[in-house]
């Protein structure tokens, strides 16, 4: 049976954006992930549709026999190209990343230590892995030092970003706990930092200066660092990217079968994900906005004196008071034509639940001072 959030779910009827349509009413839409708003950027939909014109739907195949259409490469091309990597893999769901990151590197007789609160995808990646599973309390370092204690080869998997908090990993005092191990594996979800964070926008771990060291192959002493996440957040695309070295990427391939045992990304999904690489790669001045976006926001909710989480992500989740409270804003603001999404239950929420106010590249700062002017006089 489907649970009550699942038959309640609503229907969007345009392409998400400043102005959404949803159940038949226009809102002002501060939800979801189009975070750099290319969803519905004609030059992307037009890519799609000739991709889908010229290749069909999809191959019916797998990557490693005749799933290896011009628009799939040319996504991994324009992916390498964004995060400034020898390759990347790209695959159908960003769902998938972690299980295939944990495929590529879970060590013989390792133990894998998951942050309690990561993403489902996270979790069940752990638990995929067929080693032994403990979590450490969540953005912990300390509990996970205690926990690393006797243990031979760790495997330690996280969140980079939590995604219905935008709370960010303590990924550098994480790095310092593991430090004393002789062999550890942090594998982060990036999910909804890739492009939105860090000066090249490839993420939390660009924003720490952390890139350089990820996803390389043979992992070597000490703490090794990969990450992956998903195309269909603020990349406009859809599908889960992997990117990394040559060698990291044709053991992640052949070690999580994904690339010889699914269907590859479709074609239109492709075509309109390659296109819209580009124009994040050719148009820096999206993730600018983004950011001054994100940075108004933020601001006007600490003027309330909420408790914003720290970082520059994209979406924040915010506890005002109990559920009740929470939900009483959510639809007050909805009478009024502003959709913020009270998110009851998710991976990583506390039991009261949180309003998560997400911030597109293509809001105008005047939507946004609409939505705080509106939520004070609800606070
Ligand atoms: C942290 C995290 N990881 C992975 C995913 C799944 O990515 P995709 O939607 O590309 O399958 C999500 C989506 O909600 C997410 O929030």
């Amino acid at each position: 049976m489907l649970g009550a959030s699942v038959q309640a779910a609503p229907l969007m009827q345009s392409a998400p954006g400043p102005e959404t349509l949803i159940d038949g009413v226009r809102y002002l839409y501060f939800g979801g992930t189009s975070y750099l708003g290319l969803a519905a950027r004609s030059e992307v939909i037009k890519a799609g549709c000739e991709a889908m014109r010229r290749f069909g739907v999809h191959t019916a195949t797998s990557r490693s026999g005749f799933g290896n259409s011009p628009p799939v490469l040319e996504v991994e091309r324009r992916a390498a190209e964004f995060f400034g990597t020898e390759d990347a893999f790209y695959f159908t769901s960003g769902y998938a990343a972690n299980h295939i990151l944990a495929a590529a590197l879970a060590p013989p007789d390792g133990t894998v230590l998951v942050d309690e609160a990561a993403h489902y995808c996270v979790l069940e990646a752990a638990r995929s892995s067929g080693l032994a599973v403990a979590t450490f309390r969540h953005r912990d370092p300390e509990d996970l030092a205690r926990q690393v204690r006797g243990k031979g080869r760790v495997l330690v998997m996280a969140d980079a970003v939590g995604p219905a908090t935008g709370w960010p990993a303590p990924v550098t005092e994480y790095l310092e706990a593991l430090a004393g191990q002789e062999r550890a594996w942090l594998l982060l979800d990036d999910a909804h930092g890739f492009g939105v964070l860090g000066d090249a926008g490839r993420g939390w771990l660009d924003e720490l200066h952390l890139w350089p060291r990820v996803n390389r192959w043979p992992s070597g002493d000490g703490v090794n660092l990969y990450v992956a996440g998903t195309l269909a957040k603020a990349l406009g695309g859809h599908g889960g990217i992997l990117p990394g070295s040559r060698e990291f990427l044709a053991r992640a391939r052949s070690a999580s079968h994904y690339f010889s045992g699914a269907s590859a990304p479709a074609a239109a999904v492709a075509g309109a994900t390659a296109k819209a690489l580009e124009i994040v790669s050719s148009e820096p001045e999206l993730r600018s906005r983004l950011r001054e976006n994100v940075g108004q926001l933020r601001g006007g909710l600490r003027r309330f004196g909420l408790n914003v989480p720290e970082g520059a992500a994209a979406q924040v989740g915010i506890r005002i008071g109990d559920a009740a409270n929470m939900m009483r804003i959510h639809q007050e603001l909805k009478a009024r034509g502003i959709l913020v999404p009270y998110f009851g239950t998710y991976s990583g929420l506390p039991p009261e639940g949180v309003l998560r106010f997400a911030v597109f590249a293509t809001h105008t700062q005047d939507q946004i001072g609409r939505l705080l002017a509106a939520l004070r006089s609800l606070l």
